[in-house]
């Protein structure tokens, strides 16, 4: 998969941008706060309609704009064209000029892996960050899950707010509520659960040949306890069962997937509160490598790969490792402030956009 074509309307710092991609690699070089970040901000939108980087989609929009529009043009093995448009109403998505009804019929089409500095925070940030990082990933792989976290989201309050009316407290109905809830927590559960298991079915490798070492494992941390699928419903219904009088003091759900966790371990250590910067920037590289692996060998897909500014900090051995999963059969998009950070080998290949207030032009 690739991007041929975006084209930008009042994206952050830009009022109209065209440009046409090289199929493997493509490098914008440019000095600080000049718009690179912002480019590949944008490809990430066409993708998954989020930023990597704010959860407040009007930030998107160039100030004092009314609407930010992103039109890409990708090819598979049909050409076609997506479009995100955000405004103060929300947001639109369509493909090949038809508009769909829901965003998890558009998810899921343009995949997209996108490395950066931020990333630090899914390893150290509070497990908020990483709930929402492994929800956006298991979204690209699979549309039930989108609309699975969506009917959570809307059950859980409205039993939320059920449990804030006392008064008229209707036993009947809440069980109801319950129920459905139980329900959505296995099949979130059981998503997630099996996420985890593609990840760590490819990490271990992965970590091997960066380091030489393979104790690396991902842990979903749930408050459903391991068993047999068939197990979970009555396991959840003995959990909430013995909750509801505590449910009722506080007037909230207590319990569901909503404040599960995901950690990671390194020498079976886990790595989130103790590791070192460096076993964080190892692990999260590994994690997104992971993530190339499942989507090459369980879905024979191609994702289109977003190195922002991570040249810089990367020892040379992570590089070639990066350089070599690449395998001049993916598309990448990479950005620096400084073409010298980048492997000769990489360069040379490579279409070159230099980025300056807001304006790109093509460089040698
Ligand atoms: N909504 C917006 N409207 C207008 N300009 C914006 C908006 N959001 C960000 N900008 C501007 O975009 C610029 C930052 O762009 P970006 O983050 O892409 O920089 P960069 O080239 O990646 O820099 P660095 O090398 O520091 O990472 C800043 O000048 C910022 O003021
Ligand atoms: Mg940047």
């Amino acid at each position: 998969m690739f991007l041929r074509k975006i084209e930008l309307k009042n994206f952050r710092n830009y009022d109209n941008l065209e440009l046409k991609f090289n199929k493997n690699i493509n490098i914008f070089i440019g000095d600080n706060a000049q718009g690179k970040t912002n480019i590949l901000e944008s490809i990430y939108v066409l993708a998954v309609t989020k930023s990597h980087r704010t959860s407040k989609d009007l930030f998107l929009l160039k100030e004092n704009s009314l609407f930010t529009k992103i039109i890409g043009e990708v090819e598979d093995d049909t050409k076609k064209q997506y479009e995100v448009l955000i405004n103060k109403e929300g947001k639109r998505v369509s493909i090949n000029n038809n508009p769909l009804k829901k965003v998890s019929d558009y998810l899921s089409k343009i995949n997209a892996i996108m490395f950066c500095p931020d990333d630090l925070e899914i390893i150290k940030g509070s497990p908020l960050n990483r709930r929402s990082f492994f929800n956006v990933e298991i979204s690209v792989f699979n549309n039930d899950y989108v609309r699975y976290l969506s009917d959570y989201n809307k059950l859980l309050k409205t039993r939320n707010e059920y449990l804030k009316e006392n008064d008229k407290f209707n036993k009947e109905y809440f069980d109801i509520l319950t129920d459905k809830l139980i329900d959505l927590n296995i099949k979130i559960y059981l998503e997630r659960k099996k996420f985890v298991e593609k990840i760590n079915k490819y990490i271990v490798d992965i970590y091997k040949n960066i380091s030489g070492k393979d104790n690396i494992k991902v842990y979903y941390d749930s408050f459903i306890d391991d068993d047999k699928e068939e197990n979970l419903k009555r396991q959840l219904q003995d959990k909430f069962d013995r909750l509801i009088n505590n449910e009722l003091f506080n007037k909230i759900t207590l319990l569901g997937i909503h404040k599960d966790d995901f950690s990671i371990y390194i020498d079976n250590v886990k790595i989130n509160n103790y590791g070192s910067q460096g076993q964080h920037r190892l692990a999260i590289l590994c994690l997104k490598l992971a993530e190339i692996e499942i989507y090459r060998k369980e879905y024979n897909k191609k994702p289109i790969l977003l190195l922002d500014d991570i040249f810089s900090e990367l020892d040379k051995n992570k590089k070639e490792n990066i350089i070599n999963y690449i395998e001049n059969d993916l598309q990448v998009f990479i950005t620096s402030t400084d073409l010298d950070n980048i492997d000769k080998k990489i360069v040379e290949n490579a279409d070159i956009f230099i980025v300056k207030k807001g304006n790109v032009t093509r460089g040698d």
